[in-house]
């Protein structure tokens, strides 16, 4: 499973004799060295750098300094190799031997890798923690073209899970080249170097992308995007309701409308019935389901919904106009009745935008022998809100991916472009929190008609009645009606 690199001694040994060496060979090493240094981490850059300016011959201390700096590794490693059969080691009894077995955490799990652009490329996955909250691990990208050339690019990473990670926490690992690495579409593929730790001599390479030969297609990258609108969704796991979700979905395909897409994240929470209140949708275009739920193998934050958003970001950077991220019990909705985009088109100079939410009861329910509540759907007997204002409370948010290199659950902090908060007249959305786990009737409260009227109490917190969604419910059923055809 690990490998060490070859040692780049070639390269630095000639280097002692190139006093001696003809002015070719001297500029074919000046070349080797060049090639050595873009291959070297930032660290190794600095020490050189600061040592002299790259003239392979000039001076003979700096380019011992090179060598020992290499040279120094090498018995460093060569002792480590052989430490538990060395004779020094079995004569000192108080010379402490540690022995250890397996790997604890992987160095890179990949999740998916993307292309990003036309000379840019996003890999998203997985790192053991620890590695990278105490170690300096670094990254290193190439592509080989099938023609037979290759080039190599610099690489940058994002932790984005905010320190929340646990064994593992998130990477995204940015590539860019300095042109089209497939520009003559004879395809090829991006590999990954992932270093164990500073040391440029100990990393796996493999191969974390493929174009097929002729499937570049420039169009994909500029606007006109695919949709307007695209849904990511973070893991669903737990009991979850079919008729929520149904509700949910029906609600958000009207809302958003016909050029938009859904895409869930199955990590244990899409049952049977769950799939089956989805699969309408799947089957119209309109819904995607990704089943991840071999992600419980690798222990990050809650059901690794970071490393989701992030892969769902870049799998489909470049596919809509604004990405929206929220979860199934939040109803996104525009208060003062203007279009979504129209709305939207105001938030068009910033990169993304956060939404406020109506925190909803989800209990709650008018006592009216009217309503036959078994019949209805959860926003249509949800009355409840909340109505503390002041209080600092989770927002939702939606981003021009474009402009987003990693991304994570309340809104992105690597994005180029400015974020709007000021939105909670524009847009808003509607959080019927827990409601998305209840099995069996929601309506688990009942309070007196008058409670319409007046601030009914739970919990220490004032609720007053909010029929907003309620009234919209009629258009959604008869949406889901015609669009489907069925239920
Ligand atoms: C291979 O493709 C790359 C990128 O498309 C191009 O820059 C390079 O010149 C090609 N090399 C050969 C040998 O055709
Ligand atoms: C999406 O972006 C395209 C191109 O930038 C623009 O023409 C279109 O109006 C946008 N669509 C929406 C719904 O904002
Ligand atoms: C899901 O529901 C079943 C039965 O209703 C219950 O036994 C189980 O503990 C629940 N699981 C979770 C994760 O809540
Ligand atoms: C966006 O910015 C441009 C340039 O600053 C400005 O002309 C335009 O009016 C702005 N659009 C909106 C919707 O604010
Ligand atoms: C609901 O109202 C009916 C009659 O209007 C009453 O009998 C019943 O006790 C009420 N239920 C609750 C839970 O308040
Ligand atoms: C990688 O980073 C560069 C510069 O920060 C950015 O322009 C590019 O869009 C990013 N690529 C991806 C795929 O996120």
């Amino acid at each position: 499973m690990r490998k060490d690199s070859p040692p780049p001694s070639a390269a630095v040994g000639r280097l002692y004799s190139c006093f001696d060496t003809k002015p070719l060979v001297a500029a074919l090493l000046a070349l080797t060295l060049v090639m050595l240094l873009w291959n070297l981490p930032p660290y190794y850059q600095n020490l050189l750098f600061t040592t002299r300016p790259l003239a392979p011959c000039s001076s003979s201390s700096s380019s011992a300094a090179v060598t020992s700096q290499v040279a120094d590794e090498r018995k460093y490693s060569s002792a480590s190799a052989s430490a538990s059969v060395s004779a020094s080691t079995a004569d000192d009894p108080n010379k402490r031997v540690f022995s250890s077995y397996g790997i604890a955490a992987a160095l890179f799990v990949q999740m998916g890798a993307y292309r990003g652009g036309p000379a840019t490329f996003a890999v998203v996955g997985l790192a053991s923690k620890p590695t990278h909250v105490f170690g300096k691990p670094w990254y290193k990208c190439e592509w080989v073209s099938n023609n037979g050339s290759s080039v190599r690019a610099k690489a940058y990473k994002m932790l984005p899970d905010w320190g929340y990670g646990r064994v593992y926490t998130v990477v995204v690992v940015n590539c860019t080249f300095s042109s089209n690495p497939n520009a003559d579409n004879s395809g090829g593929k991006l590999n990954l170097f992932a270093y164990y730790g500073e040391s440029q001599r100990r990393y796996e390479k493999f191969t974390v992308l493929e174009e097929a030969p002729g499937s570049y297609d420039e169009s994909k990258y500029l606007p006109p995007y695919q949709y307007d609108y695209l849904y990511c969704g973070s893991s669903l796991y737990g009991n979850v309701s079919e008729s929520r979700i149904r509700e949910w979905m029906a609600y958000h395909a009207w809302f958003f409308g016909p050029r938009s897409h859904f895409v869930f994240h199955d990590a244990g929470g899409v049952s049977p019935e769950v799939r089956s209140a989805l699969d309408p949708w799947v089957r119209a275009g309109r819904a995607t389901v990704q089943d991840i739920r071999g992600q419980a193998e690798f222990d990050g934050y809650y059901h690794n919904q970071f490393l989701v958003v992030n892969d769902c970001l870049h799998r489909y950077r470049l596919a809509a106009n604004w990405t929206f991220f929220f979860d199934v019990d939040e109803y996104i909705y525009l208060p003062d009745g203007s279009s979504l985009e129209s709305v939207l088109k105001e938030f068009s100079n910033y990169t993304q935008f956060t939404i406020e939410q109506n925190p909803m009861s989800s209990s709650l329910c008018i006592n009216d022998s009217s309503q036959d509540y078994p019949k209805q759907w959860g926003f249509e007997k949800l009355l409840f809100r909340d109505s503390r204002t002041g209080i600092r409370r989770d927002r939702k948010y939606a981003i021009q991916a474009k402009n987003a290199f990693a991304t994570g659950v309340h809104m992105s902090e690597n994005v180029v472009g400015g974020a709007l908060h000021k939105t909670e007249t524009k847009i808003r959305y509607y959080h019927y929190h827990n409601s998305i786990t209840v099995a069996g009737e929601l309506c688990r409260d009942l309070v007196p008609l008058s409670a319409k009227k007046k601030v009914t109490w739970r919990d220490k917190r004032p609720f007053v009645y909010d029929d907003s969604m309620k009234k919209l419910a009629p258009t959604i059923k008869e949406f889901e009606r015609r669009t489907l055809g069925t239920w």
